[in-house]
Formats: C-alpha cells, sequence, structure tokens
C-alpha cells in the first residue's frame, strides 16, 4: 500500500499575533493537515500551545488538526486535547509508563492515535505498539525548537520501520516526519516511505503556498 502524500505545516513556524490568518492560508494553499507543537518546558526546552489555542482554532478551519504533545504525563492533557477538537493526538513514547493504555484512551475519545520517538529511540518501540497506532511519528530533529536541521539516519530508520509495518499487516499505518523538512529533501523522505511530512521554517519561510507547491512537485516528479 503507498500512502497519499499529505503536507502539515507546522503552527510554530506561523505568526502568533496572526495565527487564524496563517490557519486560514495553510487551508487555502491545500494542507492537508495542521500541525500543532504542543511543548510543556519539561519534556523539552520551551513551552507552546495549549488546548485553549486549539479550541479557538478549530472552528476556523476544516483541516485535520494534529496535535503533538511533547509533555510529560500526556494522560493527564489527552481529554481536553480531545475536547478542543485535535483530530489526531500523537504522544512521545518516551514519556508513557503504559503506552498501550495511552494509546487506548486516544482511541476510546474517537481520535486518532499516534506515537513519537526521538531520533536516538530503538525502533523496537515502535514495533512493540504498532498494532495499537494509526500512525507513527518519527523525529528527524531532536523535538523543541523549529528551524533545526534534519538529521540523515531518519531515512534508513524510516525505510526499516516502512518494511516492518508492511510485512506484518500493517500497511495501514501511516509514517510522520517532523523536523528539518525541506523542499528539497521531501521526495527522499517519501520515497523512504513517509506520507505525512510536516513542515514549518521549510514552509513558512517566504510564499507558503508556493512552497507548498514546490514540495508536492518534488515528491511527484
Ligand atoms: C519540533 C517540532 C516541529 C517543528 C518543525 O520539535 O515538533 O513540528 O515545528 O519545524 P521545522 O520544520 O522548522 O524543522
Ligand atoms: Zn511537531
Amino acid at each position: 500500500m503507498t500512502h497519499s502524500l499529505k503536507l502539515a505545516p507546522s503552527l510554530l513556524s506561523a505568526d502568533f499575533a496572526n495565527l487564524e490568518r496563517d490557519v486560514r492560508l495553510c487551508e487555502s494553499a491545500g494542507a492537508d493537515v495542521l500541525h500543532v507543537d504542543v511543548m510543556d518546558g519539561h519534556f523539552v526546552p520551551n513551552i507552546t500551545i495549549g488546548p485553549l489555542v486549539v479550541q479557538a482554532l478549530r472552528p476556523k478551519t476544516s483541516m485535520i488538526i494534529d496535535c503533538h504533545l511533547m509533555i510529560e504525563n500526556p494522560d493527564a492533557y489527552i481529554p481536553a486535547f480531545a475536547e478542543a477538537g485535535a483530530d489526531w493526538i500523537s504522544v512521545h513514547v518516551e514519556t508513557c509508563r503504559h503506552l498501550h493504555r495511552t494509546l487506548g484512551l486516544i482511541r476510546s475519545l474517537g481520535k486518532r492515535a499516534g506515537i513519537v520517538l526521538n531520533p536516538a529511540t530503538p525502533l523496537e518501540f515502535a514495533y512493540s505498539a504498532a498494532e495499537h497506532c494509526d500512525f507513527i511519528l518519527l523525529m528527524s530533529v531532536n523535538p523543541g525548537f523549529g528551524g533545526q536541521s534534519f538529521i540523515p539516519s531518519f531515512i534508513s530508520r524510516c525505510r526499516s520501520l516502512r518494511q516492518y509495518l508492511d510485512s506484518h499487516g500493517l500497511a495501514h499505518v501511516e509514517i510522520e516526519v517532523d523536523g528539518g523538512v525541506k523542499i528539497d529533501n521531501a521526495a527522499e523522505i517519501y520515497q523512504a516511505g513517509a506520507s505525512i511530512l510536516v513542515s514549518g521554517s521549510g514552509l513558512f519561510a517566504g510564499d507558503l503556498t508556493e512552497n507548498m507547491r514546490l514540495m508536492r512537485a518534488q515528491v511527484n516528479s
């Protein structure tokens, strides 16, 4: 199964004084997914967005809202993000003591559940939970900030994970990539098996509509 490309602009690179404007711009440019980075200042050294912002943006867009929780104790906040209108909720395996229980909680609230692995976290963490996931997010930077450089070992990790999923009856589980995704590496990333491409600085620097068009064209070329 080859998944179709989904572009997911990261809200972290938007103008926080003009979030509604930038969300509408993403949607009119043809974005499939709005990626929302939730950081708590504990799991990652930065603080960003909470459920109130998701709730405020929900009526402004029909894009899929994808909440990437970079927070300790995600179980305590998952219901609030679900209530606020998130469609997809992903949790870092490094933060979950009882991962299957957490994924069950997300699904019990009617949301698509994902796990996230930092670049140094062994893929075995994904293998043991993959059947309980709708998607798996492989970080291609260490989380916490936008604008960092893509870590090249992502490509072989992504290929290995795609191969594992396809050979274990889990071809429907999509791989998402996050960090340092640009127009010029998008095609290689998609070919390695990731179909949901998060990009912040790569899309928001300059003309977002044109950048999205170019990124799609690179993947399709
Ligand atoms: C990093 C976040 C990313 C970030 C990506 O911790 O999870 O979603 O916004 O930004 P770029 O695309 O600029 O690397
Ligand atoms: Zn993210």
